[in-house]
């Protein structure tokens, strides 16, 4: 079966995290957690968001793309704390499958993006029509490749004005390639 046609898990658990779909009462939570932070925001391809409404209009889009199939937004949650602190974005191609994450300033350094991001791609290899596990980051985003790594994924090479992160520059940027392929 193509990968593009595939529909992942509605909820995945990890030791210290559940993943789940977007809900529309979870505007007000996030913009608390990060998406008005302009130190979160730095390497996104989106600007902090200045009222709620703008993440309420986030979050309808990522459920409308979950509803059509064309992308999957997960939230992130301690199951013992309120309210949602970050997010990862699946994308199913061909033979491919492509992750966005971001994680709340207060959430930063525990490991949680990592633990998080090597359950969706052990998820996404273990599917037949995939073989691929990709991700980008800003040449300039140290975290974010570390991220990458602790995921099993691999440094393949730098793509040269690969993506516009607004909060830098408005030029396309030079970003940096990692994958996880089927028999890694
Ligand atoms: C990138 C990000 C998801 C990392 O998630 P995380 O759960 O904190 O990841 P880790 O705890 O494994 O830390 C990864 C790296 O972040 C850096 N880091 C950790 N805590 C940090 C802190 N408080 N402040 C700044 N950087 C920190 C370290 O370089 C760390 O690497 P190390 O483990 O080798 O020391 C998170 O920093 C984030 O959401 N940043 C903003 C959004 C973003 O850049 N997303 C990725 C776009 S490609």
């Amino acid at each position: 079966m193509a990968a593009a046609s595939l529909t992942p898990p509605p909820r995945l658990t990890t030791t210290r995290l559940v993943l789940r779909p977007a809900r529309p009462d979870d505007a007000e939570g996030l913009f608390a957690a990060y998406t008005a932070d302009p130190e979160v925001a730095r390497f996104m391809t989106w600007r902090p968001h200045r009222t709620v409404e703008e993440t309420r209009d986030y979050l309808s889009a990522c459920m409308d793309r979950w509803a059509a199939g064309t992308g999957f937004t997960y939230l992130l949650e301690e199951p013992d704390q309120a309210g949602p602190i970050g997010a990862i974005d699946l994308r199913l191609h061909e033979m491919s499958a492509d992750f966005g994450y971001v994680l709340a300033h207060a959430a930063w350094g525990r490991g949680l993006m990592p633990e998080a991001l090597r359950a969706l791609v052990d998820w996404a290899l273990a599917q037949p029509g995939i073989w691929r596990a990709v991700a980008t980051c800003d040449v300039e985003n140290r975290a974010s490749a570390r991220v990458m790594e602790k995921a099993g994924m691999r440094f393949e090479g730098v793509l040269r004005r690969h993506t516009i992160h607004p909060n830098l520059q408005p030029e396309p940027r030079d970003c940096r390639l990692y994958a996880r392929v089927k028999d890694d």
